[in-house]
């Protein structure tokens, strides 16, 4: 697959390029220009960087650059963490003008946004996303963070990044459950907002499951698109951006319930996004045949669809605790079908509890 397709998130004078292609972590004559001043540190992870790091540090030439690996995992995406980026730009001397380059999954690109957000109070950085989740959801639309004891992403900013590098090639050494976790979101889109690109994807199952580079190519896009547009509108999720937020107040009590590491996000979120639907047809929202619909494509695509045997009062309260919650009411994102999601303001919790397991 070597069609190179350019999307573009539009804020006005923080607009930014989305670039997907094969190969572009050695194309710098692509992506050197989001890159303004003297200083770059290339932040990294010790699973990613043997694989990706040199083409980038080829492809910086003689750029004065570092590097900072930081370990593997979500238990890392840490202020003590983030405090190593902001060692590391001071080692290098980094001014207001140096710039940040993130690569790798969602956890690097969420901790090196935000060392960016803080940085001489903001710099400049480009997001290098490395797996599927991170092409099509996280290195778009400037959400940052870290992890504190008391939960995740409770620390963050919203910051820009100057452009998106998603070099699908890097795809292929995804490992598969991280690669489906991925395929989660893609399907997200489509249940949000666009029964087109749903039905899409229903047809070319095999082709994804496969890898396939140029299906793989237009999901990643068609998801980024959709993403810009939403982000273009709502950047800082007064209204509409929640949508995107579709199965995961069930899918983050399912991690917090079971524990962080047992399921991964997407996983999670496949779970809840069925969790959602089933709740949404229970209260006469939705038809019960497009919950059936999301449950089959979630499963070819193999993904898990029942949430493993977890405590229904525990996780109710661990949704209770959710950021979309409003004075003390449970906020949902709801369907009333394929593509027609909405946001539910006061969501009784008794219905709620018939769509939860039970240990
Ligand atoms: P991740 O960053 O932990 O990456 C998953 C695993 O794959 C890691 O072990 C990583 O080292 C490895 N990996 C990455 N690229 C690889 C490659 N090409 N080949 C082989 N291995 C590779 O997880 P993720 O799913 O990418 O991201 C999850 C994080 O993203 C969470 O912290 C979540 O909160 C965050 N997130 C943020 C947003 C946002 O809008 N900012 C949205 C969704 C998720
Ligand atoms: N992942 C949700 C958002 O970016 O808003």
């Amino acid at each position: 697959m070597n069609t190179l397709r350019t999307l573009e998130v539009s804020l006005g004078t923080r607009s930014y390029p989305i670039w997907i292609g094969d190969g572009l972590l050695d194309d710098a004559a692509c992506w050197r220009g989001a890159i303004g001043g003297r200083h770059v540190l290339v932040v990294s992870n010790t699973t990613v960087a043997p694989l990706y790091l040199a083409r980038v540090e080829a492809a910086l030439g003689g750029l004065h650059h570092a590097s900072l690996l930081l370990p593997d995992g979500e238990a890392h995406k840490t202020l003590e963490r983030t405090g190593e980026v902001f060692a590391a730009l001071a080692r290098l001397g980094a001014s207001r003008d140096a710039t940040i380059l993130a690569l790798g999954g969602g956890v690097i690109g969420d901790l090196a946004g935000f060392a960016a957000a803080c940085w001489m109070r903001g710099i400049d950085f480009v997001q290098m996303p490395t797996t599927l989740l991170a092409m099509v959801d996280s290195s778009v639309g400037g959400k940052t963070g870290v992890n504190l004891p008391a939960g995740k992403n409770l620390v963050g900013a919203f910051h820009q990044p100057r452009a998106v590098v998603a070099d699908t090639s890097t795809l292929a050494t995804l490992p598969p459950r991280e690669y489906r976790a991925g395929l989660a979101e893609v399907v997200k889109y489509g249940a949000i907002a666009d029964p087109e690109f749903f039905f899409w994807l229903e047809q070319r199952v095999d082709a994804l499951n496969a890898r396939n580079g140029q299906t793989l190519g237009e999901a990643i896009e068609r998801s980024c698109a959709s993403k810009a547009a939403i982000v273009a509108r709502d950047e800082h999720e007064l209204g509409e951006r929640a949508l995107l937020n579709f199965g995961h107040t069930f899918g983050h009590a399912l991690e917090t319930v079971a524990g962080y590491g047992t399921l991964l996000h997407g996983e999670a979120v496949a779970i809840g996004m069925l969790q959602a639907a089933r709740l949404s047809s229970l209260l006469g929202r939705a038809p019960a045949e497009d919950a059936q619909r999301l449950e089959s494509l979630l499963r070819e695509l193999g993904l898990p669809v029942a949430p493993p045997p977890l405590d229904r009062e525990r996780l109710l309260a661990a949704m209770r605790l959710d950021k979309k919650n409003l004075g003390g009411r449970l906020r949902l994102i709801l369907w009333h079908g394929i593509g027609q999601a909405d946001i539910v303001p006061d969501v009784d919790e008794s219905a709620i509890r018939n769509v939860l397991p039970d240990a």
